[in-house]
């Protein structure tokens, strides 16, 4: 179920596009379903922006399911009634609930099956039970239920159990699709609730019964901003609980951002503040300092990454140094134990093994070869301001402070270019180039123009 607005999130974007641990809250869900049944047996039930939230998934290989007026719950399992008239049974899932396992999922779908039940949900004991409903037990010591009460139907009495509904359901489908029409809207929200399944088959003598799961921060539900960011804190404090386990020193990891899919070799120490996101992989010894944000980048073995440097869509090999400050655009490729340091922008260039660029440059549409010296303030101007034009500086090369180098040019093995010259000209193999107008000293003239302003 993933049709809501999310009107308590007062938010432009549908509530399950809204992310936690950098993905998607119904991505979360998805991957969860995908591991218990293929995706061709999963259905999305979308409707409010139901175009942003189907391309957003589309790529998952699911099916949808449009529900173009969100009347409830209930009303979501009504409209997917001919996606699931074929199968015998049906898990429900809620779409805003990232935090369910396939394993609690599979183990719920077990016990219904097990129980051979009309309808099984999934219970939780929360400490703050607040908005959720609350299950009724026909006995504390029986799986059975006698219905489910929704928080604003709720009176102060039911309030005081803690026993929730998790959103999470099985069904077998022929009973819930002869009795779902006895659904109504008469309640506080004026919808169809799903919930009260649980009453209308136990009227109907069909067999409800729930399973309590022992990890009850998987069942939370993001309806309002605070419950994402806590969700969100759980998801990433798990991530690097995960890591640490793993061999990875993380320092003060309440600081730190790390997506799901991120991957970490042992003994990389990351320092507080930093980010890790999307498909990122780093190697082993690796040291990330502060303030670092590192996207969709791999980086190998024994990198340092000093204070503050951007990454994204970035690859370094083992032993290189970037930093302070280093901001590393998509393409970027930095060899071996290369250095790259303040303020230096790079993109879409490879840096050879053992290079330098330490000061102030930009690189970018470049082939850069090892053991090149690239000097402080050195551009690459790649852009005509219609097309892109690359600049080749081959092995051994020094290009003093200053220099622009005007693309397409070419630099050869072991050549030199002076400082402060602009490089319109491929320079030869182990030739000097100075491209720049030559020094004028003018003797005395400064203690001259001094005499000559005296009254
Ligand atoms: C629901 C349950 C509540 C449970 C809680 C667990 C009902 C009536 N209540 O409440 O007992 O404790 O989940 O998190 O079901 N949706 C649709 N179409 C609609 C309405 C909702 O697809 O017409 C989707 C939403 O996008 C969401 C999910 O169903 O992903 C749950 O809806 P939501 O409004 O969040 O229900 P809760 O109020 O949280
Ligand atoms: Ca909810």
């Amino acid at each position: 179920m993933a049709a809501g607005k999310g009107s308590r999130l007062k938010s432009q974007l549908p509530k399950v596009l809204h992310e936690v641990g950098g993905k998607s809250l119904l991505a979360h869900v998805i991957a969860a379903a995908t591991r218990v049944v293929p995706p061709q047996d999963v259905f999305a039930i979308i409707g409010h922006e139901a175009g942003r939230v189907r391309s957003a998934v589309a790529h998952t290989g699911v099916n949808f399911v449009l529900q173009s007026e969100q009347r409830g719950t209930g009303h979501a399992i009504m409209v997917a009634q001919p996606a699931l008239a074929a199968y015998d049974h049906v898990i429900v899932l809620s779409g805003d609930a990232p935090q369910i396992t396939p394993q609690t999922i599979a183990q719920l779908l077990n016990f219904h099956l097990d129980q051979q039940a009309a309808m099984t949900l999934l219970s939780a004991d929360l400490d703050h039970p607040t908005g959720y409903g609350r299950v009724l037990r026909k006995n504390p010591r029986s799986a059975g239920v006698q219905a489910i009460v929704e928080e604003k139907s709720a009176t102060s009495t039911q309030k005081q159990i803690h026993e929730i509904n998790a959103g999470f359901y099985v069904f077998a489908v022929p009973q819930l699709f002869s009795h779902i029409k006895k659904l109504s809207t008469a309640n506080p929200h004026a919808e169809y609730y799903l919930t009260d399944m649980a009453q209308v088959l136990r009227q109907a003598r069909q067999p409800v019964v729930v399973r309590k799961t022992e990890n009850s921060a998987e069942v939370l539900g993001a309806n309002t901003r605070a419950e994402l960011s806590f969700i969100d804190y759980q998801i990433r404090m798990r991530k690097c609980e995960q890591l640490m386990s793993e061999g990875v020193t993380i320092f003060y990891p309440v600081t730190c951002v790390i997506d799901n899919d991120v991957e970490i070799a042992p003994d990389t120490v990351i320092e507080p503040f930093v980010q890790i996101l999307g498909n990122s992989r780093i190697g082993a010894a690796c040291r990330i300092r502060s303030y670092s944000v590192i996207r969709d980048s791999e980086i190998g073995d024994g990198v340092l990454i000093r204070n503050g440097c951007v990454l994204e869509g970035a690859r370094v090999e083992r032993n290189a140094v970037l930093g302070p400050y280093s901001h590393l655009r998509p393409g970027s490729d930095i060899g071996e134990g290369a250095h790259v340091g303040n303020f230096v922008e790079t993109k879409k260039i490879k840096l050879g093994k053992g290079s330098k660029a330490n000061h102030l440059t930009y690189l970018g549409d470049a082939e850069i070869g090892a053991g090149v010296n690239i000097g402080a303030g050195t551009i690459t101007c790649n852009y005509d301001g219609a097309q892109k034009h690359t600049t080749i500086i081959e092995d051994g090369v020094f290009i003093g402070s200053d220099s622009t180098l005007v693309a397409p040019v070419r630099v050869g093995k072991g050549a030199y270019v002076a400082a402060a010259s602009c490089i319109t000209e491929d320079v030869p193999e182990d030739a000097l180039a100075i491209g720049r107008s030559r020094q004028i000293t003018k003797e005395s003239w400064a203690r001259e123009k001094r005499a000559a302003r005296k009254p």
